[in-house]
């Protein structure tokens, strides 16, 4: 695709990928993501706010043709996936300087290789003059990594915002024009890169709110033209409420486990409860961690399996820890044959989740009335809390 305009001064650089299905190999990406980059122009100076991901260099650098001068390349975060091509450009364009955080120019140097008298620094709250065009630099740490800014365009209210904000999806759309799809490619972003930063999101998103914000333009996703939308989303998914849902990632092998979880499920409807169900055979793990950004309480369903938690289970259960959602209650249910350390291990695996274990229901074998009435218990315990949040 080539440059877009967004306005006489700005314009949209970077590579949609359509095809990439997972991010730091780790992440699912349903609806491919994109790598933003944007050229401002001034007067005097010009500069490019990011770069792309090595692997669609080309791309960016075939919309570069016939731009003949680069003065500053703004690395506003050092993940490879916006600051991967800047060794190239800085092939491309010998006389330009790579403007950086001070903490980014030490992370440019190890993991870039970029010679550190090509890289100019920038305190908070300092600016650069294009000549008609004031490029302002906002440290926002922890979004996504400490050495991450933003960058604010005095003259028309534009917050490049990088990671923040951003969304996973490829999308011909320059500005949002479907509200519904770019907010569950943002939740999903958030969940999955921000979630574990949630107050250093809040204070940073306080500070970009100091400035008069007309537009966001982050590095991934579509454009926010109308920032309220995703500055409203955010407030919500920072925010220390939590609504009237469970979390239920679970597994089953040979059914056992399969009943408690059909039987709490039915039993938590029963009182109100919404449940986001999880059979992590087949779980898409970005949905389960969009789930987890507004739920009051998760269970875990597991099997015992050599003498523990099934090990997607365990996998899911770490997940949960290091995303550190906010979550107040956690519970685990499951089936074991013989003996069973599942629960005492999975209670281990979340330390960072400020929870109150509610109490765990293990059977052995199929489940039968006592365990049903465990279950049932369960239910009634969570569907109490719930109505008191
Ligand atoms: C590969 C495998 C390993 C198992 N390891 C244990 C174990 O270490 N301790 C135990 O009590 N049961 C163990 N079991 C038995 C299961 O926990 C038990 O059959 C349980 O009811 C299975 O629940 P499910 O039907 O939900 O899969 C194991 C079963 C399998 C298939
Ligand atoms: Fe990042
Ligand atoms: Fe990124």
């Amino acid at each position: 695709m080539k440059g877009r305009k967004i306005n006489d001064s700005v314009c949209w650089m970077g590579a949609v990928d359509w095809s990439r299905r997972l991010f730091d190999s780790l992440v699912p990406l349903p609806d491919g993501t994109s790598y933003n980059a944007y050229l401002v122009r001034g007067s005097e100076k010009t500069a490019l706010l990011d770069a792309v991901d090595p692997a669609k260099s080309d791309l960016l650098l075939n919309q570069l043709d016939g731009i003949d001068r680069i003065d500053y390349i703004v690395a506003q975060h050092v993940e490879q996936d916006h600051s991967g091509s800047i060794p190239l450009l800085l092939d491309k364009y010998p006389a330009a300087m790579v403007v950086s955080t001070p903490k980014a120019q030490g992370m440019l140097l190890d993991l870039l290789g970029i010679p550190e008298q090509r890289v100019l620094t920038v305190e908070d709250g300092k600016t650069l003059s294009l000549g008609d065009k004031t490029l302002e630099f906002i440290h926002t740490p922890w979004v996504h990594w400490p050495e991450t800014m933003c960058t604010y365009l005095r003259e028309d209210g534009i917050l490049f915002s990088c990671d923040f904000f951003g969304s996973h999806l490829a999308t011909t759309d320059l500005c949002v024009t479907d509200q519904a799809a770019v907010y569950e490619a943002a939740k999903r972003y958030y969940a999955e890169i921000m979630m574990p930063f949630r107050s250093a999101i809040r204070k940073n998103l306080a500070k970009v709110e100091t400035h008069d914000i007309k537009m966001i333009a982050p590095s991934h996703g579509p454009v926010y033209d109308q920032p309220g939308f995703i500055l409203d989303a955010y407030k919500d998914w920072i925010s220390d409420s939590v609504k009237n849902e469970v979390v239920l990632p679970y597994i089953s092998m040979h059914g056992s486990t399969q009943r408690m979880v059909d039987h709490l499920v039915s039993a938590l409807a029963e009182r109100g409860v919404k449940v986001h169900l999880f059979d992590l055979t087949v779980t898409d793990i970005g949905k389960l961690a969009i789930a987890l950004v507004d739920a009051a309480t998760i269970v875990v369903g597991t099997p015992t399996v050599l003498g523990g938690p099934h090990p997607s289970v365990h996998y899911a259960a770490h997940l949960a820890n290091v995303l550190r959602p906010k979550l107040r209650y956690a519970s685990i249910i499951g089936s074991y044959g013989w003996s069973s350390k599942a629960i005492e291990q999975i209670a281990g695996l979340i330390p960072n989740l400020k929870v109150e274990i509610l109490d765990p229901v293990l059977c052995r074998g199929c489940p039968q009335g006592e365990a049903f009435a465990a279950l049932d218990k369960l239910a009634g315990s969570i569907a109490d809390r719930h109505a008191k949040l």
